[in-house]
């Protein structure tokens, strides 16, 4: 095996534009073109089997792929035990014939998926020497920064939405970090920490190359708990898209290194009727999403009316034969309440949304029956 087993393959940044290259030992935010950098791995000559072997023997969080992650001093990671979550099937309320997992993130440390991008995020910000970090957020990635950053006894700063749930805030305060709030969107949030100037890494939603990398393990995850042959459809609630933008280089990646077979999932990035700028994009055949004016939901995860790497996003839904679709969120409670009584499961609103577009999708015949979809429910309804 090239290198040592245990250490990054990690090599370079790319920009996700032009091509462009960057060093991996300096901070990086956006590429000079405004686009996002992405980590590419030197998976040349590195033998999958081995490292597939060494994968199973470790501890069951994300760190076990630690050679397909850009942290380069491992062993002095600060980690929450992210990651590793539990793949369980859909018994009763899945569509007649179709065979649907739930990919569970709600137990996440913070409760949400946002976990695993923030705890690659901060620990790469502290590897690189910042002096604090902030984020603007709907919640869930407010929730994980602080916890992540106080852990690494790191200052953290975030900027909410004035309608954020107070108890949201009041767990960043328990945390330790400054909460800033602003009317409007994430969007707005983000112009109120523009305004401060004293250094702190900004790790908004693709704006810096690492949270992709922490959200490419749900990928990794899911092919290895799926014995490494990918279901017919990956159902994901998708705001910024880190996720859908993470999981397709995850498989990318693992079908370089010979652990893949057969065809890949597609994905259905899933956003709600009043906030839907990908799924208008995707409609359209436009190659990158036009702002969302005046977004309406309270869907908080789902309120992002732009996206940094809406290109992205939608150059992988198309890659793979997916599709973007808007559900009426007006489904949300009683779908909530049907996954409960049915499955014993607890949804948060942006899972139930999935929910409600795997529906969908199984009425219009896209998705048929004997076909295997995983739905991504991303965060715990108590985050509400
Ligand atoms: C629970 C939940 N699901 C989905 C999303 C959307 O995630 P992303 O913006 O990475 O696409 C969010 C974002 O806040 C969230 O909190």
């Amino acid at each position: 095996m090239k290198g040592d087993l245990g250490s990054s393959l990690a090599a370079r940044l790319v920009c996700s534009r032009t091509g462009e290259t960057a060093r991996l030992d300096r901070p990086a935010f956006l590429s000079p073109t405004g686009a996002p950098w992405l980590v590419e791995y030197d998976l040349d000559g590195v033998d999958g089997e081995e490292l597939r072997a060494a994968w199973a023997g470790r501890p069951c969080s994300m760190w076990r792929y630690r050679e397909l992650l850009p942290l380069i001093a491992h062993e002095h990671r600060v980690d929450l035990g992210e990651g590793g979550t539990p793949l369980v099937r859909l018994r009763r309320t899945a569509p007649p014939g179709v065979d649907v997992w739930v990919k569970e993130e709600g137990g996440n440390p913070t409760g949400s998926f946002k976990a695993r991008g923030l705890s690659m995020a901060v620990n790469r910000a502290r590897e690189l020497g910042a002096p604090g970090v902030q984020i603007p957020s709907a919640g869930n990635a407010a929730l994980a920064i602080a916890a992540y950053a106080a852990a690494s006894d790191l200052p953290a700063r975030v900027a909410l939405p004035e309608d954020t749930p107070a108890k949201i805030v009041e767990r960043c305060r328990e945390y330790g970090a400054e909460v800033l709030t602003a009317p409007g969107t994430l969007v707005d949030a983000g112009h109120r920490l523009a305004e401060r100037d004293d250094g702190f890494f900004n790790l908004a939603t693709m704006k810096e190359p690492y949270r992709a990398e922490g959200k490419k393990t749900m990928g990794l995850e899911l092919a290895e708990q799926f014995g490494w042959e990918l279901p017919d459809w990956i159902v994901y609630p998708t705001g910024g898209g880190t996720g859908i933008i993470g999981m397709h280089r995850a498989f990318d990646q693992l079908a370089r290194l010979g652990l893949l077979s057969g065809r890949r999932p597609r994905f259905v990035a899933v956003q709600v009727s009043g906030c839907a700028p990908l799924v208008r994009a995707f409609e359209k055949g436009d190659a990158a999403a036009e702002p969302w004016t005046d977004p309406q939901t309270r869907v908080w995860g789902l309120r992002v009316p732009r996206a940094v790497g809406d290109f992205l996003v939608l150059d992988a839904v198309r890659a793979t034969g997916g599709l973007a679709l808007a559900v009426d969120e007006g489904g949300l409670p009683t779908a909530c309440r049907r996954l409960a009584a049915g499955e014993g499961m607890r949804f948060g609103p942006e899972g139930a949304a999935c929910a409600l577009a795997i529906e969908e999708l199984a009425s219009r015949g896209t998705i048929e029956r004997g076909q295997r979809v995983v739905l991504f429910q991303t965060g715990h309804p108590d985050n509400y």
